[in-house]
């Protein structure tokens, strides 16, 4: 079934992300969504239906990359739309943000759109891969420098990956 994967899809723009698959996307016709918040994935099943498949991951845990292959291929998904949405940033000077929150913010932002891209690439034959960057990803700032440079990372990475993957469409 053509499927789309978002995620980051419990709040914000990952909401949004979710609404405007629903309303444009007709040939899609499963929509699996992730991030932590459980009880909010359920809720978009709620509102939209069965549609909606929850899969409650923590993105920065290593089992959450295995889950989801396991979901793609139990769930015979065609992906064809994979939202790489979820992200976090947090502000202060590098050295006021502790080593974990620094290290968190890399592995969210960086490691897991690289291995989310990874795990469903295979599932993928043709279809769109949309990167939720920044502003940050283009400047880096003061009191940001973390969070500017993971998204400078997933800008680098989509520029790249638009070019190699344009042969599979
Ligand atoms: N808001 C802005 O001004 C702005 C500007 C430029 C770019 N962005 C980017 O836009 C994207 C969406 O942000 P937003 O503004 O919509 O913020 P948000 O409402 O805080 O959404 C972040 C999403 O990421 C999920 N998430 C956080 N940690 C996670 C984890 N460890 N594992 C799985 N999912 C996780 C959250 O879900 P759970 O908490 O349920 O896990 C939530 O669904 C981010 O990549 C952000 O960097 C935001």
């Amino acid at each position: 079934m053509k499927t789309a994967v978002i995620t980051g899809a419990s709040s914000g723009l990952g909401v949004e992300f979710v609404k405007a698959v629903i309303e444009k996307r007709r040939d899609i016709g499963k929509i699996i969504v992730i991030a932590r918040r459980a009880e909010r994935l359920w809720e978009l099943k709620k509102i939209y239906g069965d549609i909606i498949y929850p899969l409650p991951l923590d993105l920065t845990v290593d089992g959450a990359f295995q889950q989801l292959s396991e979901t793609l291929k139990e769930q015979e998904c065609q992906v064809t739309l994979l939202i790489n949405n979820a992200g976090f940033g947090k502000l202060g000077n590098f050295d006021s943000i502790s080593e974990h929150d620094n290290a968190l913010m890399v592995r969210l932002n960086c490691e897991a759109v690289n291995r989310v891209t990874g795990v469903c690439l295979p599932f993928m034959q043709g279809g769109e891969i949309i990167n939720t960057c920044s502003i940050a990803s283009f400047a880096p700032n003061i009191r940001m420098a973390t969070y500017c440079s993971t998204k400078a990372y997933v800008m680098s990475l989509s520029r790249a990956l638009r070019e190699e993957l344009k042969p599979r469409k």
